[in-house]
């Protein structure tokens, strides 16, 4: 394994790594390795002293129990609101008059929210949510498009103790269905439709069956954003706009302990189900909190912009969480970076003279595929950080970043962190870390990662292996809802005591982290998680389909592409339209998200004697390369015919 994996492709001027440029580092907020020291010599006392930025009703008094693993307590009995974290404690600091968040949509409409107007929204719909019988430990679903809203709606449920359930706007009625029913809702939040280039997308009217089939369900909160259609159904359904424009406007925070449970995000695992992974109130807002601000180098002026939907924890956490509790302006657009132009994204860091851009590598190879010529025609000046999330990003991506969106001038910070670990864990600090590109570089202070072999044992420089995170955090989760045994199994079985990330990845001689991708049955699809399970599922949801085996083959833009292998009942073609009527179904039982590049008709799939799927080989065959050893299969002719026929399709 060469230190540098893309040694040759670079000219000299990149072949060190980049140091911060010394104007950043002189009012970077973290100039030196302190942290790593502090957090070195004594762990939790680092965290306690990273948990005095947030405003306790009553202070902790330990700040770890590890007694009982893998259920771990962080501030234990300590008892705060995080909403008040977010809003109040920043007005009675005289921010109110501060701009919490700059929204632009998809036509070009826009809003603002001081402190101070954005507390009284959230006030207003915490009264809402209480004279709806929402009470502390209630689940609240939220399935909006990217519009104030549903920030309001997150910070209201925090408030009142609700737990949050924020499914992805771009999910189908019927996972929208699956998670109302598993995190037994009593409420959603929604909208009647989203703007999409330039269309509208009907979401709540197109989910009136699915709604019928959940019985926690009792009231329906629908913001009326496109004028779309839907069928109001009297005593459930109520416009947010009318229960607003009654409620009053000021709302206690509820007092809330440490450990009690702030939200629900459901993600992709290995099985069809997705897991419900449950974090809770102190140690993800210490975390989030903490990240945020030596991650992103807080600035008070900063405009602060995360291009992720809410509905994925890069939204809660460095939309919401993180930001809000650092009292910083956080930028939010509801559309797409390529409409009505692909210099979008541009014109607005301009409009908005943002300085933190925070993306994916998916969305920055398209950029790059699209071409110079659309950031040129900006003044991307005001940007002084940079961030990527959500996947490995390739070097020479990486560069085209630094070269043309920071112009030089602005470090990278790329990412690295999950769903369940609620936190960034491992990444550069901007003002200090030089950076290699491709590398998320080292833990951030008090994170234990490393990389293990089989048998746990940490791996030479160079040497592949998986990525573990050895000791509790803050901001990581805690159970999976209502699933214990699944938490204990997927992220604690592997290894005795230690974190399993799912991730392979190897450590170079100067200790950087190279991320490799999942090495489970997880594909990483424009940066969103999706199983291959959940997608087999659905197409054997068909009628017309026998068995699936579903895939990630590596795509140019959106990193892994879904190539599905189906075998097809007795007596059915495949055909075209087969085909498209299959991705349809999957888009229908997913989302579009989820719906597969490529499905390819064989007879049957290659298995091993237990009746495995070997989707190893289904790899290899749709990324042309040699079988090697087909001999544990139960038919090896099997896949020397999918491959054939794979080749001439
Ligand atoms: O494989 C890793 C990849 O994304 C996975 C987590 O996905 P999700 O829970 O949806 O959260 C995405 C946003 C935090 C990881 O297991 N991943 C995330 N960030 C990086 C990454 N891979 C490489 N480099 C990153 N910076």
């Amino acid at each position: 394994m060469p230190d540098r994996d893309h040694g040759d492709i670079f000219s000299e001027e990149y072949s060190k790594p980049f140091l911060p440029p010394d104007h950043f580092k002189r009012k970077a907020l973290v100039k030196d390795d302190t942290p790593y020291k502090e957090a070195a010599d004594d762990k939790l006392a680092y965290w306690a002293g990273m948990a005095e930025n947030i405003d306790w009703m009553k202070k902790w008094d330990q700040v770890l129990d590890d007694s009982n693993h893998p259920y771990y307590k962080w501030f234990v009995n300590g008892k705060l609101n995080v909403s008040a974290n977010c809003l109040d404690r920043h007005i009675e600091n005289g921010l109110g008059d501060k701009k919490a968040i700059l929204f632009e949509g998809e036509e070009g409409d826009s809003v603002s929210l001081t402190y101070n107007e954005l507390l009284k929204e959230v006030n207003k719909f915490c009264n809402v949510l209480q004279d709806m019988g929402v009470n502390k430990g209630d689940a609240v679903t939220i399935w909006m498009p990217m519009i104030p809203e549903a920030v309001v709606a997150m910070l209201a449920c925090t408030r009142v103790g609700a737990l949050h359930s924020v499914v992805f706007g771009g999910f189908s009625p019927e996972a929208l269905k699956d998670r109302i029913l598993d995190s037994n809702s009593k409420i959603l939040v929604t909208a009647d439709g989203a703007y999409r280039r330039g269309k509208v997308i009907q979401m709540k009217g197109a989910a009136e069956e699915e709604l019928k089939e959940c019985p926690s369900l009792e009231k329906v909160i629908m913001v009326e954003r496109t004028n779309a259609a839907h069928q109001p159904q009297e005593e459930r359904d109520f416009l947010w706009s009318n229960l607003m424009a009654d409620a009053a406007d000021d709302f206690s925070p509820v007092e809330m302990d440490a450990e009690d449970p702030l939200f629900i995000l459901y993600s992709s695992g290995t099985t069809g189900k997705p897991k419900g992974i449950l974090h809770t109130t102190g140690g993800y807002l210490v975390g989030v909190n903490t990240t945020f601000r030596y991650v992103f180098d807080y600035k008070d002026e900063d405009i602060f912009w995360c291009t992720a939907d809410i509905g994925w924890i890069t939204g809660h956490s460095y939309i919401v969480y993180g930001p809000l509790s650092g009292g910083s302006t956080i930028f939010i657009y509801e559309g797409t970076p390529d409409y009505p132009g692909k210099n979008r994204f541009w014109e607005l860091i301009e409009k908005y003279k943002i300085t933190v851009f925070y993306t994916a590598p998916t969305a920055i190879r398209s950029f790059m595929r699209w071409g110079n010529q659309f950031p040129e025609k900006h003044d991307l000046s005001s940007l002084r950080l940079l961030g990527t999330v959500g996947e490995p990003i390739n070097p020479e991506v990486w560069i085209w970043y630094h070269e043309n969106i920071g112009k030089k001038n602005c470090p990278i910070v790329d990412t690295w962190w999950q769903t369940e670990t609620g936190m960034i864990m491992i990444t550069p600090l901007p003002g200090v870390t030089a950076t290699k590109p491709g590398s998320a570089t080292k833990p951030f202070p008090g994170i234990d990662a490393d990389v293990v072999d089989d048998e746990g044992k940490s791996t030479e420089p160079g040497q592949r292996g998986f990525l573990v995170i050895k000791s509790p955090w803050p901001a990581m989760l805690r159970t999976l809802y209502e699933d214990p045994e699944r938490y204990e199994q997927t992220y604690w079985n592997q290894y005795q005591g230690i974190y399993f990330t799912g991730d392979g990845a190897w450590k170079d001689k100067d200790g950087y982290f190279w991320i490799m991708g999942r090495v489970d049955d997880v594909l990483n699809v424009s940066g969103h998680r999706i199983g291959t399970m959940e997608v087999e599922s659905a197409l054997v949801d068909h009628k017309s389909v026998t068995e699936a085996a579903v895939i990630g083959k590596v795509h140019e833009i959106k990193g892994h592409a879904i190539t599905a292998f189906v075998t097809l009942k007795e007596g059915i073609e495949g055909s075209e339209e087969l085909v498209d009527e299959l991705k349809k179904h999957v888009g229908k039982r997913i989302g579009a998200i989820a719906r597969p590049e490529e499905i390819f008709f064989t007879y049957e799939l290659p298995k091993t004697r237990s009746g495995k799927i070997m989707r190893r080989l289904l790899r290899d065959i749709a990324e042309n390369r040699d079988l090697g050893d087909v001999t544990t299969l139960m038919d090896p002719e099997v896949v020397k015919s999918i491959k054939d026929d794979y080749s001439d399709n």
